[in-house]
């Protein structure tokens, strides 16, 4: 089954019409993994190995506005730059709305806006194609539900799926052929005091993307095997943790699951390694005040940064040790 093939079962005769409205806009927020995505099942949908938790971050995302328009090529304007319509960025996106787009349907002016480096593991593609559904929803009148978006998001990048929402969310992995089942879900519980503080290291664009870090992992590393027994048990341990607001689980088991998921790359051939000598020392400087007694985690995406996990109360003493963090309220927006 193609892209194309879902985004007809999903739209049904509605994939024949032209946009309803002259501009759709929409908002996404950027999302961090605590149970990481990491292999796919089926690469052509993005359908994944295993399940996955995020939590949101709130106003940290991007914001999307399509307009149709009457040139003869689509526009697209990244924080108020054009951009080359040969730039890896701008291939991939033509690509994805080419999916959506009737014969005869005007060209688009694309604006995004987002507040997050892009390519540097702090999920600027999933904020962007989980944006950009919303905005086609908006522009097309399809009115689709939020789940059903969430299908959209994952055939424009896995983690876009769990970007739907605010707060936490789950990636059900599913187990149909054609993904109708692994669509994202809401999880209805809040814990105010949860902050996650951006380290960022570098803002340089990794050097291997973490579509191609994925699949090289899954089909060369032989400690791949473990990983889906690894995740089984940290969803349930995240799910208790997460319902129990007890931080000491929760930090435990994301840190734990992302530094798992960084050993099955280290397996790799070649290996994929995203950690910089900056990045190793952050580490050695978390463990060391959980050493001394502060309750500070962290977890790692397909990049350099660290996303530490913390609670409120302990917000100042962070800040004190870590003067650059960006901290983050991931439920103030909620
Ligand atoms: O959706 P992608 O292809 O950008 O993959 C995301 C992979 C990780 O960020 C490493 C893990 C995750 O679940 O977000």
């Amino acid at each position: 089954m193609k892209k194309a093939d879902v985004v007809k079962l999903l739209l049904g005769e509605r994939a024949d019409l032209p946009p309803r409205h002259c501009v759709g806009k929409a908002y996404a927020p950027s999302n961090i993994a605590l149970c990481k995505y990491w292999g796919k099942r089926n690469v052509e949908l993005n359908l994944p190995v295993t399940s996955s938790l995020s939590i949101s971050l709130a106003s940290h995302g991007a914001s999307v506005q399509l307009s149709a328009d009457d040139g003869a090529e689509d526009i697209i304007c990244l924080n108020g730059k054009p951009l080359a319509p040969t730039e890896k960025f701008s291939l991939r996106l033509i690509d994805f709305l080419q999916l959506f787009r009737p014969a005869q349907s005007p060209r688009l002016r694309i604006d995004i806006e987002t507040n997050i480096p892009i390519a540097a593991g702090l999920a600027s593609s999933a904020c962007g194609f989980a944006s950009l559904v919303k905005a086609l929803d908006a522009l097309y009148g399809w009115e689709l539900s939020l789940n059903e978006l969430s299908i959209l998001a994952r055939i424009g990048s896995g983690s876009a799926s769990r970007s739907l929402w605010h707060g936490f969310v789950e990636w059900h992995q599913g187990d149909r052929d054609d993904g109708m089942d692994s669509q994202a879900e809401w999880l209805p519980f809040e814990w105010p005091e949860l902050r996650i503080g951006l380290c960022i290291l570098s803002e340089q664009e990794k050097n291997i993307g973490s579509r191609e870090a994925m699949q090289r992992t899954v089909l060369t590393s032989s400690l791949y095997s473990a990983w889906p027994s690894k995740v089984s048990q940290d969803m349930a341990l995240l799910k208790q943790a997460i319902k129990d607001r007890d931080f000491t689980l929760l930090g435990c088991t994301a840190e734990s699951n992302a530094l798992t998921m960084h050993a099955t790359m280290l397996g790799a051939w070649p290996p994929v390694y995203y950690a910089l000598p900056e990045t190793v020392r952050l580490m050695q400087q978390i463990w060391r005040c959980r050493n001394e007694g502060l309750p500070l985690y962290f977890t790692q995406d397909a990049g350099p940064n660290l996303k530490l996990l913390f609670l409120s109360r302990d917000q100042a003493a962070i800040e004190k040790q870590f003067p650059h963090i960006k901290v983050i309220a991931p439920f103030d927006a909620c």
